[in-house]
């Protein structure tokens, strides 16, 4: 059977409309990303992609600090992988190829980014538990998700699964070409 999420996943051949000026000029990774992550912090880039954000993650949270990129396919983590070779951030990022299903994480982090990935999951509750499992209990998520393929009320609904599994909405925050909340565990 044709697994339909395949055709929902966003695929490799257009990691370059994920990562380039004209997108840092209207979703600025620095400006979005600074309020949340301090220098020292364990953090996630969960569906990072070719990295737009995650570069910019691995600055904030400095030498001491660690950032877990996670992504499903391997070619997205092979864009990132290029730009950080031989860089100093280099080791303070790991990659991480995860399953469809499942994250397969098991340390705690400070803050876990999920930028316009979450409608590309065939299973959101159980990617909700999981991140209830991996996040610290003073830990913030930041879920974005797009408005061309989000509709208002399918991104209530998502948001509404995970407050039924321990999550509170602690800001509806504004970011250009986005739907996005910032949530806590309760
Ligand atoms: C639209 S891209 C967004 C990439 C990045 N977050 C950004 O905003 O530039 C969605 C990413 O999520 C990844 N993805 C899709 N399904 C996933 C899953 N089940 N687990 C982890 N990553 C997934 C895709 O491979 C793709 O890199």
């Amino acid at each position: 059977m044709i697994n339909d999420n395949k055709q929902r996943v966003c695929p490799v051949e257009n990691a370059g409309s994920l990562d380039n000026s004209f997108r840092k000029w209207l979703q600025n990774p620095e400006n979005i990303l600074r309020p949340y992550i301090q220098p020292g912090m364990s953090v996630m880039d969960f569906g990072c992609g070719p990295g737009f954000f995650t570069m910019k993650m691995a600055q904030l949270v400095g030498a001491e600090g660690k950032v877990y990129a996670v992504d499903l396919q391997e070619g997205m983590l092979q864009k990132l992988k290029e730009k950080i070779r031989s860089t100093e951030i280099e080791r303070r990022m790991h990659l991480h190829q995860c399953q469809e299903n499942g994250i397969g994480v098991t340390k705690l982090f400070d803050f876990i980014l999920a930028f316009y990935v979450v409608h590309e999951l065939p299973n959101q509750e159980a990617f909700f538990h999981e991140l209830k499992s991996i996040i610290k209990p003073d830990g913030k998520i930041l879920i974005v998700e797009p408005p061309f393929h989000v509709s208002r009320k399918a991104f209530n609904k998502c948001i509404e699964k995970a407050m039924k599994i321990g999550f509170n909405v602690e800001k509806v925050t504004k970011i250009l070409f986005s739907k996005a909340v910032l949530m806590s565990i309760v």
